[in-house]
């Protein structure tokens, strides 16, 4: 029997990876633009760096870690996140200590969680995310939302929404909690065992339950906002200002919870709203984590951030229908006839790639009909053909694949017609 490919996993295959290096392009050229460095960390980190860092009582931790011993007896886990990571490098490194702060940072790779697959949900997913340590200004939180959602716009998406809340600061969040605890106590018997041991430990997951969603008492749940005190309000309405003063456009929704324990003051979401896009709307997720670096060993140092996931990205490009700007297919195809011309095409070939022309020829021995369909299937530009006549004669016969037009070229500046023919 052949061997399967892990559930919740996919192979990237040619065809459909350059999709894939677009879309990093484009992030990594928005980021540098923003003035963002790319950051490259462990795919696996200590345990602990989650459970300290994400929260033991989130999903995450609890139930999606892929977790192992190494021969050492350490306790290890493939990363499900690249925020722990960064802030744990952040920390390790003194990147603190550089002048320059904040300290902007972006990176990609995959990630992993142990979830029941399904569209959009993977166990191995590739996470492209942004963090900003080192800065409490509301125009850091603005810039980094307006980076997410700048990215979706570059590559072509339109049906956006970007959904915002805060969660205040530590006083906004206990009188919060305390609330909750109040809301949720007389009747936690309806609710799942998750949900009833959420109760005192981190009632805030309790909002965020898939099973309990439905329950009367999640919608009458007292809000967050209406617990902000006067400073969080005012960091919650400077953040509001800055994006409407870059027309961003954001809706605010005070139920918002994200999945992971670090956040306060503002967090967000960008759901797709395109037709026919899966059940899991969300592309992308964020937010401040004032605590997380203390958390962590370091010095106290706020954050924020964002991460969205590539694949969740492609199929929002397939729900819009929209093509990106990827040509797969060869500047210049050599076709060659008899012995000789195939040597001086090898040559030849060896000379477009040298200067940086992406160009083909045959391997497999095809007649000349055959090696033309093959420059076809190659998606050619232009076809050169060589027999004995043009090595006689020291030329090349260039086809242009578009217009049918043919000339002859001296062989001697046959790499700079073609070059002179691409710009
Ligand atoms: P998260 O909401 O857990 O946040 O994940 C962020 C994004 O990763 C999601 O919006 C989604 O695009 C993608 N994602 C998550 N799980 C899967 C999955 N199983 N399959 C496919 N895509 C998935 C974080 O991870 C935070 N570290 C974000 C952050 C950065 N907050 C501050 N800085």
């Amino acid at each position: 029997m052949s061997i399967q490919i892990p559930r919740g996993t996919q192979d990237i295959l040619p065809g459909e990876v350059e999709k894939w290096q677009y879309i990093e392009k484009v992030a990594t050229d928005l980021c540098r633009a923003y003035q963002y460095n790319e950051i490259r960390t462990p795919i696996f980190e200590s345990s602990e760096l989650f459970t300290r860092g994400v929260g033991d009582t989130t999903d995450i931790v609890q139930k999606e870690m892929y977790m192992f011993e190494d021969r050492g007896g350490r306790s290890l886990a493939l990363r499900p996140e690249g925020t722990a990571s960064v802030v744990r490098s952040f920390v390790g490194n003194k990147l603190f200590g550089n002048a320059n702060q904040p300290t902007k940072l972006f990176y990609t790779g995959p990630m992993f969680r142990y979830e029941r697959p399904q569209a959009g949900r993977y166990r191995q997913f590739v996470q492209f995310g942004v963090e900003a340590l080192g800065s409490e200004d509301p125009a850091i939180d603005a810039e980094v939302l307006s980076l997410a959602m700048g990215i979706y716009k570059k590559l072509g998406l339109r049906k956006l929404k970007l959904v915002i809340n805060s969660l205040g600061d530590g006083g906004s969040r206990q009188a919060h909690r305390e609330a909750l605890i109040n809301h949720f106590k007389p009747r936690i018997g309806e609710f799942c065992s998750d949900c009833q041991n959420r109760l005192e430990k981190n009632p805030l997951r309790i909002l965020d339950c898939k099973k309990d969603r439905d329950h009367e008492l999640m919608a009458t749940a007292p809000s967050i906002l209406d617990y902000l005190n006067e400073e969080s309000n005012a960091y919650f309405e400077k953040v509001q200002s800055y994006l409407t003063s870059m027309d961003v456009e954001f809706v605010v929704d005070p139920t918002l919870v994200r999945g992971l324990d670090y956040y306060n003051h503002t967090a967000f979401e960008i759901m797709s709203e395109a037709e026919g896009f899966g059940a899991i709307t969300t592309l992308c997720g964020g937010g401040r984590y004032n605590g997380l670096v203390q958390e962590i060993g370091g010095p106290e140092t706020p954050g924020i951030g964002f991460a969205f996931s590539i694949e969740r990205l492609i199929a929002a490009l397939e729900a819009e229908k929209v093509a990106l700007p990827i040509h797969q297919g060869v500047d210049c195809y050599i076709v060659a006839m008899g012995e000789e011309a195939k040597a001086y095409g090898v040559k030849l070939l060896h000379q477009l790639r040298e200067a940086g022309i992406s160009s083909e020829k045959d391997y497999l021995d095809r007649k000349v009909k055959a090696q033309f369909k093959s420059a076809d299937r190659h998606q050619a530009k232009y076809v050169a053909v060589i027999g004995e006549n043009e090595l006689q004669e020291n030329k090349v016969n260039v086809k242009d694949m578009a217009t049918g037009e043919q000339e002859e070229v001296a062989i001697d500046s046959f790499v700079d017609h073609i070059k002179s023919k691409l710009v």
